[in-house]
C-alpha cells in the first residue's frame, strides 16, 4: 500500500523529499494568490505615480520693447513659435501664425501690408481681421505681457478671439 502510495509521489530534485499531488494543489493555490497580489500592487503602483505627458513650454521672451521698430511687423518668432510680434504707437500685440481656415500657416507681405495665406489665398489685414479667402474669422492674438526683466513675455498657449470679444482682454494686449 505504502508502495503503491509512493509512486505517486515525485522527489523534489533539490531536497529529495517527496512530493504528493496535494503538495502540488498547496503549491499551485499559493502561487496564484502570489501573482493575483502582484498584479494588483503593481496596479496601485501605476495609480500612485500615473503617467505624467510634460508638455513643452508655450512661453517665450521676445526680447526688449525698444527693439521693435514702430509700425512693423517682426517675423522673427514665425519658424520656431509660429507668432508675430506687432507694435503699434499705442502698444503691442502678437498674433498667432495659424490661418483660421485649415491652419496653415500665412506669410507676412510688407510691400502689401497684409497676411496672406499660401494655403487657399485667405488674407488678412495687420491686425488680424480677415479681408479676403475662405477664412472664417481673423487671426487669434496670443498672452503678451512684460517678464520681470523687462522683455516682452509671449505665451501662445492663451488665445484671444476677436468674435468672442477677446481681444479687449488686458492680456492680449500691452499698452506702451
Ligand atoms: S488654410 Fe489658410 S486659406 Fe486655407
Amino acid at each position: 500500500m505504502e508502495e503503491q502510495d509512493n509512486k505517486r509521489r515525485i522527489i523534489h530534485p533539490a531536497s529529495g523529499n517527496l512530493w504528493s499531488r496535494r503538495d502540488f494543489v498547496h503549491l499551485a493555490g499559493w502561487g496564484g494568490f502570489l501573482t493575483t497580489l502582484g498584479i494588483t500592487s503593481l496596479g496601485t503602483l501605476r495609480f500612485m505615480f500615473p503617467r505624467v505627458l510634460f508638455e513643452p513650454p508655450t512661453t517665450f521672451k521676445a526680447g526688449f520693447p525698444d527693439e521693435y521698430p514702430m509700425g512693423m511687423v517682426s517675423t522673427k518668432y514665425i519658424k520656431d513659435y509660429r507668432v508675430w510680434i506687432i507694435r503699434e504707437p499705442n502698444g503691442f500685440y502678437a498674433l498667432s501664425g495659424k490661418c483660421t481656415h485649415l491652419g496653415c500657416t500665412p506669410n507676412w507681405l510688407d510691400a502689401e501690408q497684409k497676411f496672406k495665406c499660401p494655403c487657399h489665398g485667405s488674407g488678412f489685414m495687420k491686425s488680424g481681421i480677415n479681408f479676403e479667402g475662405p477664412a472664417p474669422r481673423p487671426l487669434e492674438r496670443v498672452k503678451i505681457a512684460l517678464a520681470e526683466d523687462g522683455q516682452l513675455l509671449i505665451d501662445f498657449g492663451k488665445i484671444f478671439a476677436f468674435e468672442k470679444g477677446q481681444w479687449e482682454d488686458p492680456e492680449a494686449f500691452l499698452k506702451a
